[in-house]
């Protein structure tokens, strides 16, 4: 059974219960685990060869406890990159020792906690490092030591597994603006092309032997593979020149972050980890000899394809020529679809109330429309009982115009009482609720379907009630 079948029983498993009928969550995030562990093994497949690994999952991609538990069950590691985040890591089970600390803005406070659980660390930039030099002379726990922090080359070695710099490469935008960390200002890590740069780094991983690893993580969604991949050699080549200016192999480690793109058009997974490790592999062939222990923080890639939003059809309104479904699924679960169509372009499904699948949206032609040389609207995948496609747009409840999943597509008609599935939401989806006009955090659950269809459910999160929202918003 591929998942869109285990997706299908999950729609129609959910209505039969009556999850829909409950007029103050008409919405529910669900997460398919079969998908979610073909997708880990597929990592470890496509990444496998001499050395060590430390595959992550990047939190941020879905901040639910019993999710990251099943990576963590799974031997993976957490890249965090909040005190909540590294919270939820430790609460679902992983060791410190394979939780990797990011962020930008680290306080002392979150550098002190994470050195003392002996975390992983990478370093944003030089003031961050001179904190940890003074934090490292005082701290007690397995990050620490009791040397000053830079120091001659006999300094005892931190306990640490690994710290050291993010990188920012420079090596250009992707095809997301707002997602892309290696264009030349970009906020994060200390930037290898700038004036004095690398000069810089080397000298300071000389003076501290400590520093063992370089990070980087050129963005996430839009990068193509060979634009990675060159980020990837950047931060290969200075640990070399690392190595050779301090003689040995100081820096043994190297994060290459994550941003394998998802594929938001199709049910196909592409690219793959496979395609992903080969597109390094060429550019940096070293990387993978054995020499280097490699960090991956991969998070869309491992879980979108695995979620779907599942939400009732509230009402359905015809406006100057467009079929409007109005659904309870909108910005306060699919933000940067809201905000950012044309970036983030979501997979709607029709369903009938009892979850009997309809249709899926598709781009609507609008050659079709009557004008010189005109071809007919590419046909929907429907059952014979829904008609013909109707140019659509399919909303949420939020109060502004632009709460839309899907625009000018083609649906089948809808009604009052139908289900819309919306595709690939297992990443920054549900589990990054925004909480515009006050709207709860929808239940989320896991689920694994049986050879017979049954479909078992794992509680993931609760839905936020309406007392709760009052008591988060300064009400009794
Ligand atoms: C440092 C870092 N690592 C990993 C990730 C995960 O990226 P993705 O979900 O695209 O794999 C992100 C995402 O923003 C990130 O900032």
């Amino acid at each position: 059974m591929d998942f869109a079948e285990r997706r299908a029983h999950a729609v129609e498993a959910l209505a039969a219960e009556g999850v829909f009928d409950d007029d103050d969550h008409p919405l529910i995030g669900v997460l398919d685990r079969d998908e979610v562990g073909a997708r880990i093994r597929e990592l470890h497949d496509a990444f496998d060869g001499p050395g060590e690994r430390l595959h992550t999952v990047a939190a941020k991609a879905a901040t639910l406890v019993p999710v990251l538990r099943w990576f963590a069950e799974a031997g993976m590691g957490c890249e965090v990159a909040s005190p909540g985040e590294l919270a939820m890591a430790l609460e679902a089970g992983f060791d410190p020792s394979r939780i990797v600390f990011d962020s930008p803005a680290k306080t002392p406070t979150e550098l002190r906690h994470a050195l003392e659980l002996g975390a992983n660390l990478n370093i944003d930039n030089v003031q961050e490092l001179d904190r940890i030099d003074r934090l490292r002379t005082t701290v007690h726990g397995p990050g620490s030591t009791a040397e000053p922090g830079p120091g001659p080359a006999s300094t005892p070695s931190t306990r640490a597994p690994s710290i050291g710099f993010r990188i920012n490469p420079q090596t250009g935008s992707g095809g997301i603006e707002a997602m892309s960390t290696a264009s030349h200002t970009s906020k994060f890590g200390v930037g290898l092309a700038d004036p004095g740069a690398r000069e810089m780094l080397v000298q300071a991983y000389a003076e501290r032997p400590w520093l063992n690893q370089v990070h980087v993580h050129s963005g996430s969604q839009g990068m193509a593979l060979d634009q990675i991949a060159s980020g990837v050699a950047a931060v290969h080549d200075l640990a070399e020149e690392i190595n050779a200016r301090v003689g040995h192999r100081q820096v043994d480690r190297i994060d290459i972050g994550g941003g394998l793109p998802v594929n938001f058009t199709s049910e196909e997974t592409d690219p793959t980890f496979h395609r992903y490790r080969e597109a390094i592999e060429d550019a940096v062939p070293g990387l993978f000899d054995g020499r280097y222990t490699v960090t991956t923080e991969f998070g869309r890639s491992l879980l979108a394809k695995a979620g779907t939003i599942v939400a009732r059809v509230e009402y359905v309104k015809h406006i100057g020529g467009r079929q409007v479904v109005i659904t309870h699924a909108g910005a306060q679960v699919a933000t940067r679809t809201a905000f950012a169509p044309e970036s983030w372009p979501l997979r709607v499904s029709l369903h009938a109330p009892d979850g009997r699948f309809r249709g899926t949206t598709s781009a609507h032609d609008t050659r079709a429309d009557g004008e010189p040389g005109s071809t007919p609207a590419p046909s929907l995948a429907t059952d014979s009982a829904t008609g013909p496609a109707l140019r659509s747009d399919v909303a949420g409840p939020c109060c502004f115009s632009g709460d839309l999943l899907a625009q000018d597509v083609d649906l089948p008609a809808a009604e009052p009482g139908d289900l819309v599935a919306v595709h690939d939401t297992g990443a920054y989806y549900f589990s990054t609720p925004f909480s515009y006009n006050a709207l709860p955090r929808p239940e989320v659950r896991g689920y694994e379907v049986g050879a017979d269809g049954r479909v078992q459910w794992e509680p993931v999160r609760a839905a936020q009630s309406v007392g709760e929202i009052l008591a988060e918003s300064g009400g009794k």
